[in-house]
Formats: structure tokens, sequence, C-alpha cells
């Protein structure tokens, strides 16, 4: 969900570092076309990707294109009727299970590795995709429209990396990519849980890779930040319990937002494609993966902005 970016051209943004950093690097100089923090990339063909969210959307797409990559899938999701469907097609072409799992459950996410582990005894791509969004005025949002969001889009990643982290120690290799969005780059409007949900995980994804680099470990991580993409996401509801569904107010601002997403996400990106995007992110060790590099315009332009004093 990311057509809610200010669209602006302006000339790309020169930072410069600090001459105060000495011993700790806290912000490193940007360089322009550096597209890989890392020195080796890992292959793809026979080792095992565990996709979160892996039934439908993008997740899918991930699933069909690591199939093509002769990959060993895992496919993790909370909807079962979906997850039967896309272990269905995929076991066409390779071998694949499907672990029902909720994400924002410690115990489930602990029980998804277990299962890849007994099933293929490795876990070497994991993709903390699965995600939710809802649409209100920041002071409309009930406390447990802001739980059921943070809950999914950032303790979900949060837990993979728990468990799935120390797996990928001990084998000497492995990728976690984890899912954020454009609106982890640019806060829009009528998205504040999913934009602090997004926010969280860009900087999760960041701040891994960077303790990985730092500590020099052969663990690779990335993140994925879509623009508009053509899947039911402005129907996550679909999957919300009555119980936390009854404790949504919404209003007519929320609904006539989401109404227009839903319409600009059915003119967007083929989710197949942002698959091929990742495994080559991955085959090519990008950290950020970014769907429509156009929209980065309003986020350098954002940054800009941060010495003026203003918001765009
Ligand atoms: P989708 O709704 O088609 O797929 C999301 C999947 O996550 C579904 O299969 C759903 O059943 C599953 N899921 C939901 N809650 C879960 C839970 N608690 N545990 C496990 N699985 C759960 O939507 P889409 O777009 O494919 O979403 C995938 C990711 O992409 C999400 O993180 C979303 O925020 C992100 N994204 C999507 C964009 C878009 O334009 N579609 C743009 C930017 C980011």
């Amino acid at each position: 969900m990311g057509s809610s970016l200010v669209l602006t051209r302006r000339q790309p943004t020169r930072c410069r570092s600090p001459s105060s950093v000495v011993s700790v690097r806290l912000a490193p100089p940007f360089k322009p076309g550096r597209t890989s923090t890392y020195s080796r990339a890992m292959e793809l063909s026979g080792k095992t990707a565990v996709i979160t969210g892996g039934a439908s959307g993008i997740g899918l797409g991930m699933a069909r294109s690591f199939a093509t990559h002769e990959m060993k899938l895992v496919l993790a999701d909370i909807e079962q009727g979906a997850l039967d469907e896309a272990v269905a097609e995929l076991s066409a072409t390779t071998d694949v299970i499907g672990v029902r799992t909720d994400v924002s459950r410690l115990d489930e996410v602990q029980a998804l590795a277990d299962a890849t582990m007994d099933r293929f005894g490795a876990a070497h791509v994991l993709c903390n995709n699965a995600g939710v969004g809802i649409a209100d005025p920041v002071w409309a949002m009930s406390l447990e429209d802001w739980r059921w969001t943070i809950d999914i889009n950032l303790w979900g990643p949060i837990y993979g990396i728990q468990v799935f982290h120390p797996i990928m120690e001990r084998q000497g290799e492995g990728h976690i990519n984890s899912t954020a969005s454009m609106a982890g780059l640019y806060a829009g409007q009528s998205l504040g849980a999913y934009n602090v949900s997004k926010h969280g995980v860009v900087a999760l994804m960041a701040s891994l890779a960077r303790d990985l680099r730092t500590a020099k470990s052969p663990i690779r991580a990335s993140v994925l930040c879509p623009g508009p993409v053509d899947t039911k996401i402005t129907d996550s509801a679909r999957n919300r319990s009555a119980e936390s569904a009854s404790q949504h107010v919404g209003t007519e601002a929320g609904n006539r937002f989401y109404a227009n997403l839903t319409a600009a996400l059915q003119q967007g990106m083929d989710p197949d494609a942002v698959g091929d995007l990742v495994a080559d992110g991955i085959l090519s060790d990008r950290f950020w993966m970014i769907t429509h590099p156009n929209y980065l315009d309003g986020v350098v332009a954002q940054t800009q902005q941060i010495a003026t004093g203003d918001l765009l």
C-alpha cells in the first residue's frame, strides 16, 4: 500500500557524514548507486524457503518465483483454504508443505520452524511477508486496531527473526527478508497503524543487516518495500477475529480512503513480478528491494524537508 505517496520531482539529495563521527559510525555516508552491502550472494537451487502470508498475493508470488529456482517451500498462512490451494498448485512443480500459522503468536512461529526442520532439515530463506492493513485517521483507530496491525506486521517479523536466525547461524547460511512497504519510508494519510508498523519493519531489517555485518555473520538480511500491488490487502479484515473486529469503529473518511486505495491496487503491479524481484534481490544481495523506484522521489523530498522543518 504505497499509493498515498506524494510524488514530486527533485534533484537527488547529497548527504554528508558528520565530521564529528570518530569511532562509532551512526550514519555512514550516502553512496548513490550502491546496491549491496555484502560480498557473497546465496544460491537458491535446492534450498528451502519459508514464506509467511504465502497463500496469496505477494507471498504466493514469491513462492511461484522460488519454485522456478528449484527451491523447496514452506508456506505459512492463517487462511487455511487459500493455503491448501497454494500448496496444491505448487506441489506440481516442487516439494512444498503448508503450515497454518498466526505470525502474531510466538508459539505458532516456533511450530512453523519445527515443521520446517522436520520436513526439510534446513531453513535457508525466511520471508516475513504476512501483513494486514486498516484505514482511518489516527485518532479514530481503536487500541485494538493498533494492536492487531502491529502484532501481525511488526511482531510477526520480530518473532520470525528470533526463531529462524539461530537456525541459520547453525547452518552457516541464510537470508531473512521482510516485507515492509513504501509506507515504511513515507507516512501518508489515513494509514497510521500500518505506517507505524512498516516504519518499524524497515528499522528492524536495517538494524539486523548492520548487526549481521558488524558480527561478520554469513546471514543476509533485506527489506521489500512495495508500492501498489494487485492483491487482497485491503480485504485484510477477512482474517480478523470477530472479537478483534468488533473493536473497530470505522469512519467515513477511512472507508472512502480504502475504496480509492482498493481501486488503485487493482491497477497495481502483478504480485508474481514482485516475487521475481525478491528472488533476484536475494541472488544479487540487495538490501533494498523497491518495486516502484519513482516513488522514492517523495522519500528524498521528505528527507530534504527535515532541514527546513516542513512536512510535505
Ligand atoms: P494479501 O492479503 O493478498 O496477502 C497477505 C497474506 O497474509 C494473506 O494470505 C493472509 O491470509 C496472510 N495473513 C494475514 N494475517 C496473518 C497472520 N496473522 N498470520 C499469518 N498470515 C497472515 O496482501 P499482500 O498485499 O500480498 O500482502 C503481503 C505483504 O505485502 C503485507 O505485509 C503487506 O503489508 C505488504 N504490502 C502490500 C502492498 C500492496 O500494494 N499489495 C504494498 C506494500 C506492502
